[in-house]
């Protein structure tokens, strides 16, 4: 039991759900895509823990590539999404699995099921660790979903605030005061 971090207002989950859920994430994709040419395509930068985790639940030979989306500043969305990082290597013939941190917006989902339509992928599919529904500005279709959250600045697990929490091992609200008066945040 790690001890919380002063800036964090609650856990939401816990190391042990969050291992918990990705197992039967994992468990749930090795069932569907066995068989198929998988390549998963992670969104930097929020994802790394996630996809860590993920693709050791995945009990399937599967191949890695990595996107990055340029979306935010703050805490508050800009509305732009950047394609910032494409593939290493063509995904002709993959069945893509995009993995992402959390699904906002909508707007880094779409700008990349975007990009990559049009490349010769077999069938594209995404999973997000986190959807929070209350963001959402685009139709998101998420297949795989680790929790739902509700409204609030989550942190940890990958995920952080002005590039910090990101090392938290469970999902926490952010204490409001740390993004209504930055200067003060502890640490
Ligand atoms: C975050 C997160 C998702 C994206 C989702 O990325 O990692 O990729 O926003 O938001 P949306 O659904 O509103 O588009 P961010 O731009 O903060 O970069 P990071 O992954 O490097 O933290």
């Amino acid at each position: 039991m790690s001890t919380l971090h002063p800036d964090i207002e609650k856990v939401l989950f816990s190391e042990t759900e969050i291992r918990r859920r990705v197992i039967a994430l994992g468990r749930a994709i090795t069932r569907d895509f066995r068989g198929k040419d998988l390549l998963l395509v992670a969104v930097l930068r929020g994802s790394f823990i996630f996809l860590a985790d993920l693709v050791r639940a995945i009990q399937l030979p599967c191949a890695l590539d990595f996107m990055a989306v340029s979306s935010y500043a703050g805490s508050e969305s800009t509305g732009i999404a950047r394609v910032t990082l494409d593939l290493k290597k063509s995904p002709v013939g993959k069945h893509v699995l995009l993995v992402e941190d959390v699904v906002d917006t909508g707007l880094t989902l779409a700008r990349l099921r975007g990009a990559l339509k049009g490349r010769g992928v077999r069938s594209m599919k995404a999973c997000a660790f986190l959807d929070k529904p209350s963001g959402r500005r685009r139709v998101a279709r998420i297949d795989y979903r680790g929790f739902t959250v509700p409204d609030g600045f989550v942190v940890g697990y990958g995920l952080d605030y002005n590039e910090r929490y990101r090392n938290l091992p469970y999902l926490g609200l952010l204490k409001r005061r740390v993004f209504e008066h930055p200067g003060k945040a502890d640490l």
